[in-house]
């Protein structure tokens, strides 16, 4: 029996639809789960509050501090990050990396400061991860601090160890995902 010709046309026809459908739903998934528009969002917040809170440390620390007696940028900072959080926007962590810190409560904490440290440490420059917490969705995340100044090191003599480039703290991001 031979099968005509317009049925071995919709039969091919099917199939490489069937095969197209079969191909494409993983790589949508996988699409989805890359291209969470909200996390991006986030994400895009992380670089530009990294980018406000370094400069403005670096400003402060240039022109304002002269001797290791005047109020650190570090300290002022602090303070920032506190109204931050009681505002309800974003929690900011300032991480020692060095394990000799200032201000013992800037030792990492929890398992994914712990992490993070050690990545950065090992030459990554940013890792985050998206947590949930009481059924709301946060991205934690983590940026490298070198010692851009020589000024650092005369607060913090430890700094003198370590080698160029390396980092020795990171700013610790909690951010709601909305
Ligand atoms: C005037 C002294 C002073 C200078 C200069 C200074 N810091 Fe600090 N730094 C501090 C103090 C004080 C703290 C502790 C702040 C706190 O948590 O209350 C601190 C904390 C830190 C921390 C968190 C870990 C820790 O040790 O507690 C990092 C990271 C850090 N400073 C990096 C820097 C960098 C980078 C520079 C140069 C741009 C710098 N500091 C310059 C005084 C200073």
């Amino acid at each position: 029996m031979t099968i005509p010709r317009w049925q071995q046309v919709v039969l091919i026809l099917g199939l490489l639809v069937g095969a197209a459908a079969i191909l494409a739903v993983p790589d949508a998934r996988a699409k989805e789960k890359k291209e969470d528009p909200a996390v991006e969002r986030t994400r895009n917040q992380v670089r530009m509050l990294d980018d406000l809170y370094k400069t403005a440390i670096v400003l402060v620390t240039t022109h304002y501090v002269e001797e290791d007696s005047d109020l650190a940028a570090g300290d002022a900072f602090q303070a920032l990050f506190k109204v931050m959080k009681d505002k309800g926007w974003h929690e900011v962590r300032l991480l020692d990396a060095t394990g000799d810190p200032y201000d013992d409560d800037n030792s990492p904490k929890d398992d994914f400061e712990t992490r993070a440290v050690e990545k950065l440490k090992a030459g990554e420059s940013y890792l985050d991860e998206v947590v949930t917490k009481d059924g709301k969705r946060y991205l934690r995340a983590a940026t490298a601090i070198p010692v851009v100044m020589e000024k650092c090191v005369m607060c913090h003599s430890n700094y003198a160890d370590v080698p160029k480039g390396q980092a020795i703290g990171a700013l610790g991001y909690t951010i709601p995902i909305e």
